[in-house]
């Protein structure tokens, strides 16, 4: 059996992807995942001008690969991404997903606009990033009206290229979410953000260990709830989904491929080092030979069947 598939008419040779934020700063790093197997990558999100994160501590290990972050999303701007977009394409062939964050609605449009002059093969709206509420209120994916305003004014701007719209799990009801992004223009729904945000206490300073005192959960802890997420949203949209959250495993990745995911994002699981894609390829394979299915696509929602 083989892992190829096509999503929204790119070829990927698995359904690996690299999640937005882990080991996608240059452009050097993403090809360096994509030659250790994944299937396609996400770039770090891009602003449209420098923007400046949070001061260190950024990240807390919680041990078990579980991860509490406030990076605070910082970048150089759309320059910074044009260079780093060349830099990868001179290294790898492979589909590079583009995620992109702003302020606000103008400033979407603003950064959709020069990123897409880009060419990625997709661009991934991040409208949920837990860790600028400060900065800017609640992230848009928080909002049915938001979010949907966001999907369209970036949608409007990009053309062709596919809009594959990340979601928060920090919300009553993210399938609501999901069908608002899909009614606005959304080719494809991104599941799930960190979960949060939490919170860790260094008990001998009495003080949050992260400078920005609360950060976002990822690691295998979150999983069921990202399944959860997947799960629901394809039962609710036609649209399809890429399924991510504390994936560590062959076995996680063809749990997301049954609740519904056609993609798979791998975040987390990856920050020591982008050779577990093969392994996780290599577990999924493993699954397929023993089941005696076919294709990637086969397995996509099975668990819906009753
Ligand atoms: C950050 C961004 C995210 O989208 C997220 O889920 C967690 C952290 C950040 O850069 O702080």
């Amino acid at each position: 059996m083989q892992l190829k598939t096509n999503f929204l008419g790119i070829h990927l040779e698995n359904p690996l992807v690299l999640a937005s934020g882990i080991l996608g700063t240059t452009g050097a790093s993403l090809a360096r995942v994509a030659k250790n197997g994944a299937g396609a990558v996400t770039s770090k999100s891009t602003w449209l001008k420098r923007h400046a994160g949070h001061p260190n501590p950024t990240v807390v290990d919680l041990g078990d690969g579980n991860l509490l972050n406030a990076v605070g999303l910082p970048h150089s701007g759309t320059e910074e991404t044009r260079i780093e977009f060349e830099n990868f394409r001179k290294l790898s062939q492979k589909p590079l997903f583009a995620s992109i964050a702003a302020r606000n609605l103008k400033e979407f449009g603003e950064t959709a606009a020069a990123v897409a002059k880009l060419k990625p093969d997709l661009i991934e709206l991040n409208i949920s990033c837990p860790n600028v509420e400060d900065e800017f209120g609640k992230p848009f994916a928080c909002d049915v009206n938001d979010a949907a305003e966001a999907t369209r004014i970036v949608k409007k701007v990009i053309g062709e290229i596919p809009l594959a719209v990340k979601l928060s799990p920090n919300v009553a009801n993210i399938t609501e979410i999901a069908q608002s992004v899909e009614a606005a223009g959304a080719d494809a729904i991104t599941a799930i953000n960190t979960v949060g945000p939490g919170m860790v206490i260094d008990i001998e300073t009495a003080q949050p260990i992260l400078a920005n005192k609360f950060g976002g959960l990822s690691g295998p802890a979150i999983r069921p709830i990202a399944v959860k997420a997947v799960f629901e949203i394809f039962a609710a949209v036609k649209i399809p989904i890429i399924g991510m959250g504390g994936v560590t495993t062959g076995r996680d990745a063809v749990e997301m491929l049954q609740a519904g995911a056609s993609l798979v994002g791998i975040g987390s699981a990856a920050k020591d080092g982008s050779e577990i894609f093969g392994k996780i390829a290599a577990e999924i394979v493993e699954f397929y030979e023993r089941k005696k299915i076919k294709n990637v696509a086969d397995l996509v929602g099975i668990a819906h069947k009753s």
